[in-house]
């Protein structure tokens, strides 16, 4: 990609984190099922992810959501450590099971009650609240009616979002509706890796376009009920697909990565289409997106942000490692090439150039929407002292490198707002369980004991520093 427009000479020299602006948004992200814990209280009823940790071999080390970070029990102490890090913002989900229970039906007032409790205890800090409508905790029996491969279930978001918005609408100006669809869609119904771990790529598909229909249906339910401003938006994963090199199997073994993880989430979000390459690498699959009149009108409703998570940038290569561009079954040979690059313990490249690439390209492509950094970060395997201290220079050191990206690609003109380290707590990461610690807070699951690392005094400096605090 255009590398040379992310090097502006304005930047060189001084820190580029040093350019971003007073308006900056700087914050912290988490998610229900990751770290609330409180699986039955208040009536809440079981999501996919309950009964997948629940499935033998689907979750490291069997663990489960059951206690998490004991967040429910926890949060005001939780909200404090946010404002005491001198955040502006704090972007959380609300478990839809606990507000809703069964997907369906009226509000579960003490489940509720939770949420207006945050909202308040953030308010009371000077700490904004950002809502996350759906961070995967899809309530059982929605998935038990046909999951998101069933049209209705983007019906039923949307009266839920409704629902959540009559409560906390008041007071909270920014809605996600979704994280990360591709994840719910893909992982969750194509490759079976997270809730509710089917193994279908239509299912996975259809999955992806009623993930979207809801997004779209719950934009505008919110727009209509709103009686004062506010921002809507998504939050999708993102990231570059470079070819390994100029070969033409190379360049479309990228475009079609770029294809399926990104632009199949965001041109019909911002352009109002589906990318006819993709559909027709779809197509070649066997595989036809559920589209129904109207749908991409809905899908394509305005947004305010789109939120962007960024964790690592990928090679791709067309050809196997004999050099044949074409498999057994004739297909073309997609692969992702492993780099000699630093990892962090998710065995995820670091890449923050990739992260300026992705930014410029985004504002190159899809332009006019503000962006907002939704998440970045990195697992690392920490080493606390005996204080339960962590000196996580490699975590400081991805930060750094990841707010310069940032930096530079506004400096190349790319609009983003507002950036969120993932995440305040060490949390519980899916599939791997506990063992993946992206916290800048160490939890210590045996006391619950919080203890900032040093990567969140790091990331408190810099804020107060930018913010010409001191
Ligand atoms: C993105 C997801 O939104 C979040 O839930 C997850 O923990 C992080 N990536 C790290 O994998």
């Amino acid at each position: 990609m255009d590398t040379d427009l992310t090097r502006p000479s304005s930047v060189a020299g001084a820190d580029p984190i040093d350019t971003l602006p007073p308006s900056f948004r700087w914050g912290v992200a988490t998610s229900s099922y990751q770290i609330e814990g409180a699986v039955a209280e208040d009536g809440r009823t079981p999501s996919i992810w309950d009964t997948f940790c629940r499935v033998p071999g689907a979750v490291h080390n069997g663990d489960h959501g059951d206690v998490a970070c004991d967040h429910y029990h926890r949060m005001p102490q939780d909200v404090a450590l946010i404002a005491d890090l001198g955040l502006d913002t704090y972007r959380f989900s609300v478990a839809w099971p606990r507000v809703q229970p069964g997907g369906r039906g009226p509000a579960n007032v003490a489940g509720l009650a939770f949420y207006d409790r945050l909202v308040d205890e953030l308010l009371g800090r000077d700490v904004e609240p950002w809502v996350t409508l759906y961070h995967w905790d899809l309530p059982q029996e929605l998935e038990d009616a046909g999951g998101w491969p069933n049209r209705d279930t983007a019906y039923r978001f949307a009266d839920y979002a409704e629902l959540v918005f009559a409560a906390l609408g008041d007071r909270v100006r920014t809605w996600t509706t979704l994280n990360e669809p591709w994840c719910s869609a893909m992982l969750g119904y194509a490759y079976g890796d997270h809730a509710p771990g089917r193994r279908n790529l239509g299912d996975g598909i259809a999955a992806a376009h009623h993930l979207l229909l809801g997004h779209g249906l719950a934009t505008r339910r919110l727009r209509e009920a709103a009686r004062s401003p506010i921002e809507l938006g998504l939050t999708l994963n993102l990231s570059t697909a470079d070819p390994e090199t100029g070969s033409a199997a190379d360049r479309d073994a990228a475009r079609a990565a770029d294809g399926l993880a990104n632009r199949l989430y965001l041109d019909p979000v911002l352009r109002g289409e589906y990318p006819q390459d993709v559909v027709a690498d779809l197509a070649a699959e066997g595989v036809r997106i559920p589209v129904e009149e109207g749908d991409l009108d809905v899908i394509a409703t305005p947004i305010d942000v789109l939120g962007v998570n960024y964790y690592f940038g990928q090679l791709h290569s067309g050809v196997d490692e004999q050099g044949r561009d074409r498999d057994d079954d004739g297909k073309p040979v997609r692969r992702v090439v492993r780099r000699d690059l630093p990892r962090t313990a998710m065995d995820w490249e670091i890449v923050p150039e990739s992260f300026t690439d992705l930014l410029v390209r985004l504002h190159r492509d899809y332009p006019g929407t503000p962006m907002v950094i939704t998440e970045n970060g990195a697992a690392f395997d920490d080493k606390p002292d005996a204080d339960g201290f962590v000196n996580d220079d490699d975590r400081v050191g991805y930060l750094t490198e990841h707010l310069r990206a940032v930096a530079r690609a506004r400096a190349a003109g790319a609009d983003v707002r507002g950036y969120f380290a993932w995440s305040l707590l060490d949390n519980f990461e899916w599939a791997y369980g506990y063992d993946k610690r992206f916290g800048i807070v160490r939890v210590d699951y045996d006391t619950q004991r919080r203890t900032p690392k040093r990567s969140a005094l790091w990331y408190r400096d810099t804020v107060r520093r930018v913010r010409g605090q001191r």
